[in-house]
């Protein structure tokens, strides 16, 4: 199965920004980290490539390209377009791709605008407060599928 996790804006600034919300370490080791738990255990089974961008139009222009890619499902965690992205729900339910979104950080927990998704709802699941381990989470919940 190939699934794509999708990451928005400021998630490359991981290890840098608010250490205290988002943990000490880097993109780059999280993303490592994913890709890791998958190749250990199930070589073949799954193939995960991972994506990120600072902008709303791109993260959609990649959701369309994984209706032509034919991907079996998506990790998105759209950052804080979560709290008002309507043209990445539309995105998400365009594609009809099972989506799962993710959050490093326990946004029902944290200031009022964030317990707010308006892209959740064109998901089959929200994950939030697991860190790098919500995606991990998130990949299993999609090959179950
Ligand atoms: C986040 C939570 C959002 O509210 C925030 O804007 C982010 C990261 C998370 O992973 O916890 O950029 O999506």
């Amino acid at each position: 199965k190939k699934i794509w996790i999708i990451n928005g804006p400021n998630l490359n600034f991981l290890g840098i920004r608010e250490k205290g919300i988002y943990g000490n370490d880097d993109y780059e080791s999280v993303c490592e980290y994913i890709k890791r738990q998958f190749n250990l255990k199930s070589p073949k089974e799954v193939e995960i490539e991972i994506f990120q961008s600072n902008y709303e139009g791109k993260i959609i222009d990649i959701l369309q390209s994984a209706y032509f890619e034919k991907i079996d499902g998506i990790v998105i965690n759209p950052g804080a377009f979560t709290h008002y992205s309507y043209a990445i729900f539309d995105g998400i339910k365009s594609i009809q791709i099972p989506t799962v979104e993710v959050h490093l950080s326990n946004i029902h927990k944290r200031e009022d605008f964030r317990k707010i998704s308006v892209t959740a709802p064109a998901c089959i699941a929200q994950i939030y407060g697991k860190g790098k381990d919500g995606y991990v989470e998130a990949v299993k919940l999609l090959l179950e599928k």
